[in-house]
């Protein structure tokens, strides 16, 4: 199986903040993956170095190879993926009309420019993703004018409009009531029953949806656990991870988390 990503000896700063030292990762296609871990742990910061918006320092023997490959265009790496994160949400052109927010994701851009180009090919298609994700009703309206389960579901359809064969989630479901978390659980599991994998990355346990099948642990910028889902999501080890008596309960492949009082 081909690796997704393959992270080695990777150091990266925030600012002056140093998140990684020398981080070392993989993640095969073979696997949906969740990356879970803390406030401040890191995963945001994973994220933009899939996406290349950021690059590690430069060193001897450290490299981010994605899709095996360690040099990229960055649109053709953008296509091979699909990215729904809150700084998106939170970037995003707010005065984009919906149906150009799902065209958005052909050029992997926050916003419509003026040099972007859309044949009836892709319009079309970004009007079969509307239908798929039940916002059709909405795509004349102004981004800045949905709610947060409305945009969130654009930026789905922004990421699925050119087919990529990877979905890369940053805390999908933050901001949902409950019936737009299930009902966005239940079209994330419909994707990866297509055959699109998933790399979740959150500290939320109630969306990591049944079909992960790979927990990583990951706390002040390292890989602290990497398993089964079903070793690592536990109250012992998620005690752990976040430092506080955690109760796990599973039902039907979901799992949340309580408070363990005694
Ligand atoms: N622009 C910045 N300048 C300095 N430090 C930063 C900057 N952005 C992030 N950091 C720091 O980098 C670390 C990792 O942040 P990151 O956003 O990746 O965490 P996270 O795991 O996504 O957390 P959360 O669960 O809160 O989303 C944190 O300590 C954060 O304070
Ligand atoms: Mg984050």
């Amino acid at each position: 199986m081909q690796n997704i990503i393959e992270i080695k000896n990777a150091t990266l700063f925030q600012g002056s903040t140093k998140v990684f030292d020398r981080l070392n990762l993989e993640i095969s296609s073979a696997y949906n993956t969740a990356i879970l871990g803390p406030n401040g742990a890191g995963k945001t910061t994973l994220l933009k170095l899939i996406n290349r918006d950021f690059y590690p320092v430069v060193a001897k023997h450290s490299f981010v190879k994605l899709f095996a490959k360690e040099r990229w265009d960055v649109q053709e790496l953008r296509s091979r993926l699909g990215i729904v994160s809150q700084s998106l949400q939170q970037n995003y052109s707010g005065d984009t009309i919906g149906l150009y927010v799902l065209l958005s994701g052909f050029y992997a851009s926050d916003g419509i420019w003026q040099h972007q180009h859309f044949d009836e090919i892709k319009i079309q298609r970004a009007q079969q993703v509307a239908q798929q994700l039940g916002i059709e009703h909405l795509q004349d309206r102004e981004f800045s004018s949905m709610s947060t389960g409305e945009q969130r579901r654009f930026l789905l359809g922004r990421a699925l409009v050119h087919n990529p064969p990877v979905l890369v989630l940053d805390e999908p479901t933050s901001g949902l009531d409950i019936s737009a978390c299930f009902q966005y659980l239940e079209t994330i599991r419909g994707l990866t029953s297509m055959g699109k994998k998933l790399i979740l990355v959150t500290h939320h346990i109630h969306e990591i949806p049944p079909e992960v099948e790979r927990v990583i642990f990951l706390k002040e910028g390292k890989i602290v656990e990497d398993d089964t889902k079903k070793n690592l999501l536990t109250s012992d080890k998620l005690s752990r991870l976040f430092d506080i008596p955690i109760k796990i309960i599973e039902e039907n492949g979901y799992y949340q988390a309580v408070p363990d009082i005694l």
